[in-house]
């Protein structure tokens, strides 16, 4: 179905062309207001027609009133302030479009991206090291955009582009050779590969530099010992990296390493030297860059081939870019990284485009840092920690929280909903900042039951489920909708306006601009719950009313879903 602004945008439209034929209007005609005194949304196009119409903005206000369509959708329509239009929407109307978004098996969302596919990179953690909370950035926000072009009839492929390659395998089975302590690494195999891989910096000396050279050669020529062991490191490396997307309910549809392009680089390298795309530069290969490549990229070539021949990070992101196009012919791919970055990429893109390796459009997607809190979690580097040992605190924190809350249930139960509160308050606390932004995690604010939390919107959704209970209803259904109270149309309006929410958080590549929307809908709801009697009500308002309980359950459930948050029925 379409969105409120699209359907009230093109009753607006037609009213504007039938007063000015031929009028081009970009960006969006009608905006929600933030105020309800000025009825649900606002146009200001009258603005937009006095050249035309050669009157006042408040006379083409009210000569775009007269012309405005009858429409099922419209109640009212007052012209306000210096020449904004205002229109209320139907009651019965909204009803009616509420019933067709949530009454189906699924939400009946609009569909933009049919026919068009998505790759988006993201996660994509180095082996044999840990994966650090900018990864955990990653993660959240590539599976939050992959799910929300999902639900927008995209195809998507996620795929988590770990680092299982480079000169740093030479080393670490240097260091394996002489320093590995197997007990530890049955314990806890990338800490005992980062202590040797540290041993191995800390003595490191021109014998031992030859030797781990020595041992890349060896593996990048498919030694069978060697891969044999670095094959043991990746594994195990991508045992504690799945421990935790398990946790986080994050699935990748691929992960192709770095190390699947290893092939497919040294051909690349040379067919962008034979089209003089790329040039040798002292003994290495450079792609140079002038000012129409991009502001800053002229003083920046980009690095494909080292003097000794080693390829680099860029030269794999230009193989697996190709190899994208290859297999899926994608109309997107997206990057998910931190800021650090944005180089990279920008040279990346811009080799690709002169190579033309691809068609597709390509962004980089960049996140500000994340800190963690003061105290036991931070390591000496600060931000290197263990992302399960961060969510079994989360657990441990939010088992505090349900002890308090919800003493009754039993041991068990109390024991998964700690985990699931203590996992999507993690997840929520750093989706529901603007990406760009820095962010500090609070465990106190992020395990809070009021405010723009997990918990809150949690204990939202429980109280929607429990509702259900002690209604006694066997079968949970959306039907028989109708809105008297204002608390009730308030609801309503909200839930319908989540398609939209969905469609601009995801175009701004903000999902934070989804958690606020989910946000205000469960503060409506709440409104709602405590102004109207519900299980005390009538009979026939009893049903349309839990029916409205129903329909946000179903909305404030796919969008908690969207951002990762568990939607338990009992808390
Ligand atoms: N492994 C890289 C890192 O940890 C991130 C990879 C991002 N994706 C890419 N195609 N370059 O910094």
């Amino acid at each position: 179905m379409q969105t409120l602004p699209e359907i009230l945008g093109a009753i607006v439209l037609e009213a504007a062309h039938s007063l000015v034929p031929g009028l081009e209007v970009r960006g969006p005609v009608v905006q929600a207001t933030a105020d309800a005194a000025h009825g649900d949304y606002q146009t200001n196009l009258a603005f937009r027609l006095t050249k035309a119409l050669r009157l006042p903005p408040t006379a083409c206000a009210e000569a775009l009133a007269q012309a405005l369509p009858d429409h099922p959708a419209v109640r009212s329509v007052e012209v306000a302030g210096k020449g904004f239009l205002n229109l209320r929407l139907h009651d019965a109307w909204l009803a009616d479009a509420l019933l067709a978004l949530t009454g189906g098996d699924e939400l009946d969302l609009p569909s933009p991206g049919q026919g068009r596919t998505v790759v988006v990179d993201y996660g994509s953690p180095n082996v044999a090291k840990r994966m650090h909370v900018g990864h955990l950035r990653s993660t959240n926000i590539g599976d939050a955009l992959v799910k929300m072009w999902r639900a927008l009839g995209y195809t998507v492929l996620g795929d988590n582009h770990i680092g299982d390659w480079g000169t740093q395998f030479g080393k670490l089975i240097v260091a394996w050779d002489r320093w590995r302590d197997e007990a530890a690494f049955e314990a806890d195999a990338i800490g005992e590969l980062e202590r040797i891989y540290v041993k191995f910096a800390q003595e490191t000396g021109p014998e031992l530099e030859d030797l781990a050279r020595e041992n890349t050669a060896r593996l990048q020529a498919g030694d069978p010992e060697l891969t044999a062991l670095w094959e043991r490191f990746v594994r195990a490396s991508l045992e504690e990296f799945d421990a935790v997307y398990e946790r986080m309910g994050v699935r990748f549809d691929l992960t192709l390493g770095e190390s699947f392009f290893q092939p497919m680089l040294a051909p690349i390298v040379a067919e962008l030297l034979d089209r003089g795309i790329a040039e040798v530069d002292d003994g290495a290969v450079v792609v140079r860059f002038d000012k129409a490549d991009g502001k800053g990229l002229g003083d920046a070539p980009m690095l494909i081939r080292k003097r000794d021949g080693a390829a680099l990070y860029a030269t794999t992101d230009l193989a697996a870019l190709r190899y994208r196009e290859q297999q899926w012919d994608p109309d997107h791919v997206v990057y998910v990284t931190d800021m650090r970055q944005q180089l990279h990429f920008r040279q990346v893109f811009a080799g690709a485009r002169k190579a033309a390796l691809t068609d597709a459009e390509l962004e980089h997607v960049w996140f500000g840092m994340l800190s963690l809190p003061e105290g036991a979690m931070a390591t000496r580097k600060g931000n290197v920690i263990r992302l399960g040992k961060l969510l079994d605190e989360a657990a441990t924190r939010s088992r505090a929280v349900v002890d308090t809350k919800s003493p009754e249930l039993p041991e068990a139960e109390r024991a998964a909903i700690a985990e699931a509160v203590g996992v999507s308050a993690v997840r929520y606390a750093d989706l529901s900042q603007n990406p760009q932004s820095n962010v500090t995690f609070d465990w106190d604010r992020m395990l809070a039951l009021e405010g723009n939390t997990a918990p809150f919107l949690m204990y939202s959704y429980a109280r929607c489920c429990s509702v259900q209970r002690k209604a006694g209803l066997v079968q949970r259904e959306v039907s028989g909708l109708h809105l008297g109270e204002p608390a009730e149309r308030e609801l309503a309006l909200a839930l319908l306006r989540y398609p939209e929410a969905l469609i601009t958080a995801l175009a701004a590549r903000r999902p934070n601009m989804l958690c606020e929307a989910l946000f205000g809908l469960a503060g409506s709801f709440n409104r709602f719950w405590y102004q109207v009697p519900v299980l005390r009500a009538e009979a026939d308002q009893r049903a349309a009313r839990l029916a409205l309980v129903e329909a946000t359950a179903r909305v404030l459930g796919h969008g908690m879903r969207l951002v990762g948050i568990h939607t338990l029925e009992r808390m």
